[in-house]
């Protein structure tokens, strides 16, 4: 079943000539606009490098939010989802089952949960899917183990700090501590440990990436090793990202990849993957804005501003015009100089390249599905705006 649109507005023109020749230019801007040929390619090309070397997909829904694209992500052979929060599995996962798909779908949660209250919304969750959550403190476990008693044995995995310095154990000594009290809970099950290296994924240049890697890498092996050294079998070894899918993949110490933003991409990742073969999937994210003033001499006015995108990342691109450059011009616009060889008038639309994708499709409750200038339907951003 097809997520409704409120009957609103500023989706009627667009719904009404949705699948036409040009319908593109029917969107109310901006609109979050996702170019389905290069995600098909983006899909398929994460799937198959993933096969290939032997090593499951779990998707990050971060990046989309949306029931749509993790049912894309299934259907390609993922092996389950990763979620940033209890919400937004929450919200993603009623989407899908209620869209038909098998509920008993693998969701693991990627960030340690806060108090009693979130252990029980996962244990609730564990009665309508296969639930793994990461912890890296004690009472963490004992706050989980409390909330799953009598009820279906819920997975835990270790969070490892791999360098990022975020969340997960610091090192063996611990990690033995928060182990050893998984186990003292028979309604709890160890199943393995994550590590994610946030701060490895925008690193310019392979070389130094693939060293950085290696080092974070070296620090979740150790970790592994001394579990392993006990008699402690790590199971599902999951990490890694769009930036480091490829060494991860060479370095062989992860079975699970998590990555999220290869699907979309952004102009940060972009600049810092260049041709590495990192980076040789396709910008299918835009932001569809237009032309609104074009009085001033040296730049033109667009209705694309704060409010459109996330910001921490910088400016965008200008598709299809590489000497533009896009200027943040207050809450609701943004202005764009032109290249020599460029003109823009007034109305015309532009496509802009997000600096940063995941943050800027929580900003959007529709992401319109085109294939060239056709729109061809719609998703819901179903999680937006759940960072509970
Ligand atoms: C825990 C975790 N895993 C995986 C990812 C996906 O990374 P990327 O979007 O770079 O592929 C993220 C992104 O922030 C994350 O926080």
């Amino acid at each position: 079943m097809r997520e409704l649109l409120p009957d609103e507005p500023r989706y009627r023109d667009a719904l009404a000539h949705l699948g036409e020749s040009g319908s593109i230019e029917h969107l109310a801007t901006p609109a979050l606009v996702c170019d389905l040929d290069r995600f098909d390619r983006n899909l398929e090309r994460m799937a198959r490098i993933t096969a290939d070397a032997g090593v499951s997909l779990r998707p990050h829904v971060k990046s989309h939010k949306s029931s749509y694209v993790a049912r894309r992500q299934l259907e390609s052979g993922a092996a389950g989802l990763a979620f940033a929060k209890l919400s937004e599995a929450e919200s993603v996962l009623r989407a899908l089952s209620l869209d038909g798909t098998d509920a008993s779908i693998s969701a693991l949660i990627t960030s340690p949960l806060s108090s009693a209250a979130q252990a029980w919304r996962a244990t609730e969750l564990a009665t309508r899917c296969d639930v793994l959550v990461v912890v890296d403190n004690v009472e963490g476990v004992v706050e989980l183990a409390q909330s799953a008693d009598g009820h279906a044995a819920l997975g835990v995995l270790l969070d490892v700090d791999v360098g990022l310095g975020r969340t997960g154990v610091a090192g063996v000594d611990q990690a033995l501590r928060v182990v050893e009290e998984i186990h003292r809970h028979p309604q709890l099950r160890f199943a393995g440990a994550q590590g994610y290296g946030g701060h490895l994924q925008h690193l310019n240049g392979r070389a130094q990436r693939r060293d950085a890697t290696q080092r974070s890498t070296d620090r979740f092996s150790e970790v592994v090793a001394a579990l392993e050294s006990r008699g402690v079998t790590v199971a599902l070894r999951t990490g890694g990202g769009t930036g480091t899918a490829g060494i991860d993949i060479e370095l062989g110490v992860f079975n699970e990849l998590q990555c999220g933003s290869y699907i979309f991409m952004d102009r940060e990742y972009r600049d810092a993957l260049g041709d590495d073969p990192e980076g040789r999937f396709e910008q299918s994210l835009f932001i569809a804005a237009r032309v609104i003033s074009t009085n001033q001499p040296n730049f033109v006015t667009v209705d694309a501003g704060l409010k459109a995108m996330a910001t921490d990342a910088g400016a965008p691109l200008v598709e299809g015009h590489d000497q533009a450059t896009y200027g943040f011009f207050g809450d609701e616009q943004g202005l764009i100089v032109p290249g020599s060889s460029d003109t823009f008038t007034r109305g015309q639309r532009v496509m802009l390249v997000p600096p940063h994708c995941d943050p800027t499709v929580d900003r959007y409750d529709v992401m319109w599905l085109a294939r060239r200038d056709v729109v061809e339907g719609w998703a819901t951003v179903t999680a937006r705006g759940c960072s509970q």
